[in-house]
């Protein structure tokens, strides 16, 4: 089995501007998050993926860039950049930074030179046409936030292409000095110290778009030339992409040997959690393992609850759709471009810790690396009276000083969740640090657990019969053991019988679990479970001990 780090990996995403800030100007940096890098190797992740860090607008949280090469001013500097990768370093974290290139910001110098000029050097790095496309109304990412895919530019005297909003005019892919510029951003990048990129839109990306035309043709290989470059700069070095596409699509972003795209978020199991606690079945869960895609050998998941996107349910049919809705987003303003719930997961979960736990052990359990959203692990919640996204991107909660300890300004970037359950009075990490019983605490003992079970990330998943509609039960078996994952979605306690299991044959051993359980019979046929439990039993560890 090669050694893969990702997919052993903890990932912990965040955005620099809502996380510390060191200056008091009211805005996260990089200084900042330095200072908060000990709280996260404690917690026990071994990955950040830092949200869009570069100049920018700022119109769409960074994700309209206006400068490839270099640090947003308002958190920092490349300076502070590069002490951030050393400080990480020392803690043996990795660092992941957002590759935002299906597109830049309407202001940066390129798309200015391209617009203005038809001339020059940049006029074909976007994609325009003369005439009104007939399809310019179609696709778009944020129906409701969004006019169209297609905007006329007076200055040009030509219509562009944009997938997402009217200032994020599309790069075009087709044309190969925008590769190689793409290339050499990666490569500074790269050199500067990280481990990889999460490739934001990757299907836009590689989507070739033609005014006249409403096919779409993917061209895969361009994933194939970025991944032999980040290979050549360095060995280690992934892409994390998302790619919220059908299931028949998912081995071409690998790639036939998985030499395109590494690791992939895994939107079709995403909602299917949702729907799985909705419904208190494990069934949506059995069927989306099951029906999923083999994928080559050094490839991967990325499992997520809650991303700084709203939940995402456009994949489940009508009917679970409104089941998840009316569980989790019942009014209309928890929900988002009619498909999706703008909200954290603690408020989704009335706040109920033993239903938070099982949230977050079905998704650390479920085959793939995970990722933690921050604020996640003290259980934060949302601003609904803030647009769209932005309920669930509120500053860190650090303490009950004012403004939670993000900043000493009283002018935060965003407002501080400060009223009711999830507030920061009551809710934030120093208060949780004191307490053995907080959910951070909680959230350090899993992680803790799951560093040791390297079987989630490299095992082979079997979903296991437990003849229970309510438990999931998956194995997972690698060279260096076999573990049973359960996890039970009502609140009834039950017992299931899951022999004969290969492999047992001495007392099975609980590695991680709601609470002690009774080892029961060696061969599992009768595994006691709570309502709302959850156990990681360890059946063989031939080289390890215990
Ligand atoms: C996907 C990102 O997750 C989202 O936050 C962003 O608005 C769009 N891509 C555009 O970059």
């Amino acid at each position: 089995m090669p050694e893969r780090w990702y997919k052993q990996a903890v990932v912990y995403s965040l955005d620099v501007e809502t996380f510390q800030d060191s200056d008091g100007d009211g805005i996260g940096d990089l200084r900042g998050l330095i200072n908060r890098l000990d709280y996260l190797a404690r917690l026990g992740v071994t990955c950040l993926w830092l949200n869009p860090i570069h100049p920018t607008p700022n119109r769409d949280d960074g994700y309209d860039v206006t400068d490839f090469y270099g640090v947003d001013p308002r958190i920092g500097s490349l300076g502070d950049f590069v002490e951030l990768v050393h400080q990480c370093e020392n803690r043996g974290l990795r660092l992941m930074i957002d590759l935002v290139v299906n597109h830049t910001s309407n202001e940066h110098p390129w798309f200015q030179s391209a617009r203005g000029n038809p001339d020059s050097p940049y006029r074909d790095w976007y994609v325009w046409s003369k005439a009104e496309p007939a399809n310019k109304d179609e696709g778009e990412v944020f129906p409701g936030y969004q006019r169209g895919t297609w905007s006329f530019d007076e200055e040009a005297g030509l219509w562009y292409h944009h997938r997402f909003y009217d200032f994020q005019p599309d790069l075009n892919w087709s044309n190969p000095e925008v590769r190689e510029e793409i290339g050499r951003v990666v490569a500074f990048w790269l050199q500067l110290g990280v481990s990889g990129f999460r490739m934001d839109a990757a299907p836009f990306v590689i989507e070739e778009i033609h005014p006249d035309s409403a096919d779409r043709r993917f061209v895969f290989e361009w994933l194939n030339d970025l991944h032999d470059h980040i290979a050549w700069r360095r060995g280690d070095g992934i892409m994390l992409a998302e790619a919220n596409v059908d299931r028949a699509l998912i081995p071409e972003y690998f790639g036939p040997r998985g030499n395109r795209i590494q690791m992939l978020f895994n939107f079709l199991v995403n909602p299917r959690i949702f729907l799985a606690l909705a419904r208190s079945s494990a069934a949506p869960l059995v069927t989306a393992i099951e029906s999923s895609p083999p994928i080559p050998e050094q490839c991967g998941w990325a499992t997520f609850l809650r991303n700084h996107d709203e939940v995402d349910l456009s994949r489940l049919q009508e009917s679970e759709r409104a089941d998840v809705f009316d569980a989790f987003g019942p009014d209309q303003n928890m929900q988002l471009y009619g498909r999706g719930i703008r909200r954290r997961l603690a408020p989704m979960l009335g706040n109920d810790r033993r239903r938070i736990e099982l949230a977050y052990v079905l998704q650390f359990t479920l085959p793939g690396t995970p990722v933690l959203r921050y604020g996640e692990e003290i259980g934060m919640g949302d601003d609904l009276s803030l647009p769209q996204r932005d309920s669930i991107r509120t500053p860190m909660q650090w303490s009950d000083a004012p403004q939670a300890g993000f900043t000493s300004s009283d002018k935060p970037v965003r407002p501080l969740v400060a009223e009711g359950d999830c507030g920061y009075p009551r809710v934030n990490v120093t208060a949780q640090r004191a307490d053995p019983g907080s959910l951070l605490s909680w959230f350090e003992r899993m992680l803790r657990s799951l560093r040791e079970c390297p079987e989630f990330g490299i095992g082979q998943a079997t979903v296991l019969d437990p003849k229970n509609d309510a438990v999931l039960a998956v194995r997972f078996d690698c060279p260096v053991g076999t573990i049973v994952a359960l996890t039970n979605l009502v609140d009834e306690e039950c017992t299931v019988d899951l022999s004969p299991q290969p492999g047992t044959g001495r007392k099975p051993l609980d590695v991680f679990a709601n609470r002690p359980y009774e080892p029961g019979p060696t061969d599992l046929s009768a595994v006691e479970l709570d309502g709302w439990g959850y156990r990681w039993i360890r059946l063989a560890r031939p080289i390890a001990p215990g």
